[in-house]
């Protein structure tokens, strides 16, 4: 029988994160993962091919759009779908492929199949059984099922299906207007299918900033996506070739049913523990599925430990990664650490949407004074060169006494980097006039971070 310090039970970007940790800090470590290839659902199916699918698709559309006006005339390019998700295909192969040469660099245990702890300190997988001082479980989540919504991965798809699509549907209607309805409903309102959003709430991405939600709801139906805000779904009625979605409006009147070829269900995750076993072996679970774990990500039963989506707070790969390598940490007998206030949330469409820690709405309920320093991307020369300055912003909200900022928001181009400059500001503690007294090169996007941090002082310049 093997005997490891670690077995880590999921090797999405938590596990195998957490496995190279352990590792590197000499811990004798094995990684349980069933699919055929390493990186979870966010290499598989989930962040990396949608990103290959959002970059081949805005190049689509600037082609489209804005060669012309910039002097490149010419047939615009026609799609090969079959092409396209190939090239989504190998890009997802070259990162599981990097992650299996990962785990032997630093000489981790791929263990193939599904795991089950039949006992502490053990871990099943097939007919054997392996020994671990610490098991971690890192095996995250599966789209939740909403009520008479049957998916067949085929008309009534989920994230996973909608990657795989034999061909590009002329409708589609998206429920749930959080980051994977509008990731994914960007990518083919591109290609040219009709998309129509249905959202129970009246705005976009559930928690954001409601400056942000508003403003980023309109770029997108600038994009050619239609909403039905307010309406609740109660089911989906699919033949092999079609399917006709039922809402009810949370105003009141009849129910409405909306004609489709394909629906994406997009209404949220739920945390995946299935065949694990923790009901036998007495892990607590939380009201919401999660398995409960303290601030050492220890579980209730000793030497079991939990990170990702399998456990509460945002279900964000890199939330995830950060856990996994502070879970490692405190096996090793060291100091894990995550900041749990300074997380950022990136939204990958064109352009992108990025934020970071609280929004304005909840320090306002909290009674905080704050001060909020708003600079448009309309006066950032280099996102008008993109075509990418209109309806975006950087947000900047400080507390009003100290300036100490609290939280940030950006919709822009490269919003999804350039939040990092305010996450490390967050991270030292750092008042908006320590970024509005960095020098920030020019032309760049940041500059559009500076001038909202000028704005919470004495006045940005370019507005
Ligand atoms: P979500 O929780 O972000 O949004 C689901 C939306 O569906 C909500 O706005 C909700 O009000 C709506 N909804 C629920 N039931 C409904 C009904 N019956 N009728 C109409 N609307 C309904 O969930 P989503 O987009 O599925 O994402 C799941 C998780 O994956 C999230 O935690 C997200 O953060 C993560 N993710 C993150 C990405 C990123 O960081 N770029 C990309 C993709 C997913």
């Amino acid at each position: 029988m093997a005997q490891y310090d670690v077995i880590i039970i999921g090797a999405g970007p938590g596990g195998y994160v957490s496995a190279i940790r352990c590792a590197q800090l000499g811990l004798k470590t094995a990684i349980v993962e069933g699919r055929e290839t390493l990186g979870g659902t966010c290499l598989n199916v989930g962040c990396i091919p949608s990103k290959a699918l959002l970059h081949a698709t805005h190049q689509l559309h600037e082609a489209e759009h804005n060669f012309a006006a910039m002097g490149l005339k010419g047939k615009s390019p026609s799609v090969d779908w079959k092409q396209m998700k190939s090239y989504k295909d190998e890009v997802i192969g070259q990162n599981t492929g990097g992650i299996e040469f990962l785990m032997k660099k630093n000489k981790v245990t791929w263990i193939k199949g599904w795991a089950s702890i039949p006992a502490a300190g053990k871990v099943q997988v097939g007919d054997e059984v392996h020994e671990a001082k610490n098991i971690v479980i890192a095996s995250g989540s599966v789209p939740s099922s909403l009520p008479g919504v049957e998916v067949d991965e085929k008309v009534v798809v989920t994230s996973t299906g909608a990657l795989e699509l034999p061909k590009i549907p002329k409708k589609m209607v998206v429920i749930g207007a959080g980051v994977i309805g509008l990731e994914l409903g960007s990518v083919y309102a591109r290609l040219g299918t009709d998309v129509t959003v249905v959202e129970y709430l009246d705005a976009v991405c559930p928690g954001m900033d409601k400056d942000v939600q508003r403003g980023f709801k309109r770029i997108l139906e600038k994009q050619g996506l239609k909403f039905i805000m307010g309406a609740a779904v109660q089911g989906v009625d699919a033949t092999k070739t079609k399917a006709k979605v039922r809402y009810q409006p949370k105003a009141g009147g009849d129910e409405v049913t909306l004609d489709t070829d394909v629906v994406l269900v997009a209404t949220g995750r739920k945390p995946y523990t299935d065949g694990l076993g923790l009901e036998t072996l007495g892990v607590k679970l939380t009201q919401r599925g999660q398995v409960e774990t303290n601030d050492k990500w220890a579980t209730s039963v000793p030497g079991i430990y939990a990170i990702g989506d399998a456990i509460e707070g945002p279900m964000l790969a890199h939330k995830a990664e950060d856990e996994g390598m502070a879970v490692a940490e405190v096996i090793a007998g060291k100091h894990g650490h995550v900041n749990y206030g300074v997380i950022p949330g990136v939204v990958y469409t064109t352009p992108e949407v990025a934020t970071v820690g609280a929004t304005e709405d909840a320090l306002k309920a909290e009674g905080r004074k704050v001060k909020v320093g708003k600079f448009m991307f309309m006066g950032n020369a280099r996102a008008k060169a993109v075509h990418q300055a209109e309806g975006g912003f950087v947000k900047i909200i400080t507390d009003k006494e100290t300036d100490r900022i609290l939280g940030a928001a950006i919709i822009g181009p490269g919003a999804g980097d350039m939040i990092h400059e305010l996450c490390v500001a967050m991270e030292f503690g750092a008042s908006a006039e320590d970024i509005a007294l960095t020098c920030h090169a020019h032309p760049t996007y940041s500059e559009a971070v500076r001038e909202a941090a000028l704005a919470c002082g004495d006045g940005a310049i370019h507005s």
